[in-house]
């Protein structure tokens, strides 16, 4: 069962990277026209196609696949979603060289130039997510760097240039980078400084952001757009003039000036609605009061992204900015469809009431940032939309990949710095929310880890919902399991009386003594323990290619030991295992190498024996 499980499977995952990295071999011929460079544009997106992410699109599937005997409409909604652009999160150091998380910034990179298409630009959203002291007014993303002065020269020597000497390298020119600038960290300077960790940070984030946007600006084809919150969070004048402020001191201390940066982007992970269609008018009266006097919006002026957009590039420009300042909005998130969705608007007369159920925004304090229960995917990636002049969209992107979580509903010890944030559990009520439940989904995982039941409900909730029309094709060219050209047409060998072996008089192998290849196998495994502690231990397999493959597959026995904590492969079957190759790892050039990792419970085996196909 287990090995025809592992055949289907096996084949099923040939298929698709074989697709992927079909073209990788042809690159450098290939490649000399996609890496012609080109000169810096006022909007990146326009005209673009944007890099499609397929570890996303991987976890997309799995989901699918998992949904599809119970709620076969739903799988056909998400495989509807599975090719489109998400942000590529560069949230650690090891996220460079990639980890258990997903690939490095250079497997982007290398498939954004396969997914191009000839001339048409494209573009890769990076999110630059690292700062010392990060997350300063909350727990969920606290990172890796503290706020000090040696991880600040970490921050710019193992990351920031690392980074952009990658993204400056020349082949790589042709490439569109959109990068986003460090969330919320600028905004928690405006408005959190009454949070010790918030001016503890204050240093660093200042210091950071001015020189990742010096390093990164520096490179023609890098876009820095920096954050800006989102509506609910720096929409009131005070908050809105202090943000402004912030980014115009940010912006005169880098090399550059104002240069330096091509735009903001506002709802970066957030789940703030882009538009509320049934309070247009934030001065409406009910009741003697304006909308905006409600309890929910608290004065707010701007009520959306839209509203906060154009009032964000009138103060910019007001303040400096170029009027060619470009906006983006991530819209991953902030769908608000499903069967609470206001189709009118109130007819009450109470203005809470009234506001409350006009308003497509479900949550019950526009402060609820963490797994917002009920949100939904938001309008698809798109460049300048229309509809919205006085916003100056760029585009609307998916800076958050729905489906990752936004924190911990419990304490999950983790290597990442990542801690316990209560705005993420369903049961507490936050003072931050005026004493509100958070509205947080229940059971989610670490910040950035896979949430299935949030990805469930973000695309049965999509406004606009999501239908056929939404598919994109698989990007760059022939999809997965799609069956290659079979062209009847195809000329033969040109040349039919080429020799076959041009020296039949080759010696054979000079050596018979040679230790032969191990079962002529297409690549090996080696099995070690890095750490026992008694009741569990960790261990890593290092998988070795002896030719190119596309695919591999790994079958061992633990003895008495059990894991359900693997990474780097999927987990096909136990007892014994099967292992196979993640999306974006099956591909290994001879003698290249991937490692899987996996914590297991029980005694350390003192040696395991791993056969590999
Ligand atoms: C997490 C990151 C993650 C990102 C995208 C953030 O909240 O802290 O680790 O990469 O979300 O999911």
């Amino acid at each position: 069962m287990s090995n025809l499980l592992t055949r289907l499977r096996k084949g099923a995952a040939a298929t698709a990277v074989g697709a992927l990295f079909a073209t990788p071999l042809a690159l450098t011929a290939s490649g000399t026209a996609a890496s012609a460079a080109e000169p810096h544009v006022d909007n990146p997106y326009a005209g673009a196609t944007q890099y499609v992410n397929l570890t996303w699109s991987q976890n997309v599937e799995d989901e699918a696949q998992s949904v599809e005997a119970t709620d076969p409409g739903l799988a056909e909604k998400m495989r509807a979603v599975k090719y489109q652009p998400t942000g590529v999160w560069m949230d650690r150091i090891s996220a460079i060289d990639g980890n258990f998380d997903g690939p490095g910034l250079q497997h982007h990179l290398d498939q954004a130039l396969l997914q191009k298409q000839d001339s048409t630009p494209i573009v890769l959203n990076l999110v630059i997510y690292n700062l010392p002291g990060r997350d300063c007014y909350a727990l969920a993303s606290n990172g890796e760097l503290p706020a000090t002065p040696e991880a600040l020269e970490r921050y710019k020597n193992e990351y920031i240039d690392v980074i952009a000497d990658i993204l400056a390298e020349p082949q790589y020119s042709s490439i569109r980078i959109s990068a986003t600038i460090e969330p919320d960290s600028l905004p928690n300077l405006t408005t959190n400084m009454h949070e010790p960790a918030c001016v503890t940070s204050e240093p660093y984030y200042l210091e950071g952001v001015t020189y990742a946007l010096d390093e990164l600006s520096a490179i023609p084809n890098v876009y820095t757009y920096v954050d800006a919150a989102h509506s609910g969070w720096l929409g009131w004048e005070n908050n809105a003039g202090h943000a402004v402020e912030t980014f115009v001191k940010v912006a005169q201390q880098t090399k550059k000036g104002f240069a330096s940066i091509d735009g903001f982007i506002t709802n970066t992970a957030n789940t703030t609605p882009l538009v509320e269609p049934f309070l247009p008018n934030v001065n409406q009266q009910i009741g003697g009061a304006s909308v905006r006097s409600s309890s929910f919006y608290e004065w707010n002026l701007s009520f959306d992204e839209t509203d906060w957009t154009a009032d964000l590039h009138r103060r910019l420009v007001a303040a400096g900015f170029p009027a060619s300042t470009g906006m983006l909005i991530d819209t991953s998130r902030n769908g608000w469809g499903g069967p609470d969705r206001p189709t009118a608007p109130s007819t009450s007369s109470d203005l809470n009431t009234f506001v409350n159920e006009s308003r497509v925004d479900r949550r019950g304090h526009r402060g609820a940032w963490c797994n917002a229960s009920g949100a939904g995917i938001g309008e698809r990636p798109q460049t300048t939309p229309s509809g919205f002049p006085a916003s100056h969209l760029d585009a609307f992107v998916w800076i958050k990949p729905p489906g990752e979580s936004d924190g911990s509903a419990s304490e999950i010890p983790n290597d990442e710095g990542k801690g316990f944030d209560r705005m993420c559990d369903p049961t507490f009520h936050s003072p931050k929310l005026d004493g509100q439940l958070t509205g947080a989904k229940p059971g989610a995982p670490v910040s950035g880890k896979w949430f299935s039941a949030q990805f469930q409900e973000l695309v049965a909730n999509a406004y606009p919902v999501i239908t056929s029309a939404d598919a994109l094709p698989f990007p760059g060219g022939e999809g997965p399991g799609e069956t290659p050209d079979p062209d009847p047409t195809d000329e033969p060998d040109p040349d039919p009386t080429d020799e076959p072996d041009p020296d039949p008089t080759d010696e054979p192998d000079p050596d018979p003594t040679d230790t032969p290849d191990p079962g002529d196998a297409v690549c090996s495994a080696a099995y070690r323990t890095t750490g026992d502690w008694g009741a569990g231990f960790q261990g890593e397999i290092v998988v070795t290619a002896h030719e190119p493959i596309t695919s591999w597959t790994l079958n061992f026995d633990l003895g008495g030991a059990t894991t359900t904590n693997l990474w780097g492969g999927q987990l096909l079957g136990s007892g014994p295992y099967t292992v196979s190759n993640e999306s974006w790892n099956g591909y290994l050039s001879a003698d290249g190498t991937t490692t899987i990792g996996f914590i297991g419970n029980g005694a350390a085996p003192s040696s395991v024996a791993v056969s590999c196909d």
